[in-house]
């Protein structure tokens, strides 16, 4: 049997295979079946503001029939709001009440007053991390790359220098210059970044022409992305690099972790197969590890990494050159 055993963000996990944000961990029942299938960590489901102002107007359609009320509006998304932060505040408690295993908090805003409050409400209700998560939409055409980026940059800045908890910033796979971003997130105190999110996808239902929901969980053949990139930016930042995105199998763990990958968050496998599916993942991991000789992870990280590969530029391919890649 492989040590599987991983630090992240200055805690022990007995593993690397985090379960990522989703609906697995959005209660304490699924929390405690989380570490029951013997998860190194869990990552809450994101308490996101702008889910709770979308409640608070459901909420006040209840209520109101007729004329809109000001007061009423205010009154009822106060109460809203306060319970939500309450609520989470309270799983976050159960959570660390019922299980051993690392607690991080998920928290998405849009105003920065909020994104302060949730810090500290996440600080104060004991999780062992927070996870921001950056999924940030800006279609304006009047925004510059450079201005959203700031903007992410601030929040981040803000959230680190209001909590004493350890801060991972999970970010989506869009960005003009990412090697910039994510040495930027690093410089300025994030202890992990997660690569990457997925987000919900959309489609079109030509049957009814109308809007529809895109594939729900990611194909292992969206791995790639994430791979690369931890594979170019392991060694260059201080911060820890958790793979996410596609990882399906044990082998895809140990493809990450010798990208360079400190851990790996998995969501999509076990809404397919069910959360015990993490007995499978450490399996295949772990008779990887043995039939390759290696007896713990820290001596598989990022031995194939583009900084290990000493300047022969694979991970930075990215056109089906036939003299360099093989293929046309
Ligand atoms: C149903 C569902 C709900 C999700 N909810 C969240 C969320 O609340 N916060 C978040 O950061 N990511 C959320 N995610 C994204 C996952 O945490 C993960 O980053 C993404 O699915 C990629 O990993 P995977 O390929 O293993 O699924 C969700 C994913 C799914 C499928």
């Amino acid at each position: 049997m492989a040590n599987l055993s991983v630090d992240y963000m200055g805690m022990n996990l007995k593993n690397p295979i985090i379960v990522g944000s989703s609906g697995l961990s959005k209660n304490a029942g699924g929390i405690q079946k989380i570490q029951a299938a013997g998860a190194g960590a869990v990552v809450l489901k994101t308490l996101f503001e702008v889910g709770i102002a979308a409640e608070s107007d459901k909420l006040e359609e209840g209520f109101q029939q007729g004329d809109a009320h000001t007061e009423a509006h205010d009154l009822i998304h106060d109460m809203h709001y306060q319970y939500s932060l309450s609520a989470y505040a309270d799983l976050i408690k159960q959570a660390k009440a019922d299980t051993e295993i690392p607690i991080i908090a998920s928290i998405n805003c849009y105003k920065p007053e909020v994104w302060l409050e949730f810090t500290k409400m996440v600080d104060k209700a004991g999780a062992d991390g927070i996870e921001i998560n950056l999924s940030y939409f800006k279609n304006s055409v009047k925004a510059s790359a450079q201005e959203v980026e700031d903007e992410q940059m601030e929040i981040v800045k803000n959230v680190i220098s209001n909590t004493k908890l350890p801060v991972a910033v999970k970010i989506g796979p869009y960005y003009s210059s990412m090697a910039n971003f994510v040495q930027r997130l690093s410089f300025n105190g994030a202890k992990a970044i997660v690569l990457f999110n997925r987000f919900y996808k959309v489609d079109l239902d030509l049957e009814k022409l109308d809007f529809s929901a895109g594939q729900r969980f990611s194909s292992s053949t969206e791995m790639s992305s994430a791979l690369r990139w931890v594979g170019l930016m392991s060694g260059e930042v201080k911060a820890e690099l958790i793979g996410s995105t596609g990882i399906k199998t044990g082998e895809d763990v140990v493809k990450m972790i010798l990208a360079g990958a400190q851990a790996v968050q998995v969501c999509s496998a076990f809404y397919e197969n069910g959360i015990s599916y993490m007995s499978t993942l450490l399996k295949g991991m772990n008779d990887w590890m043995d039939e390759n000789g290696f007896d713990s992870i820290d001596l598989l990280r990022a031995r194939l990494s583009e900084k290990k590969l000493k300047g022969q530029k694979f991970w930075g391919r990215h056109q089906y050159i036939k003299s360099i890649t093989g293929i046309d």
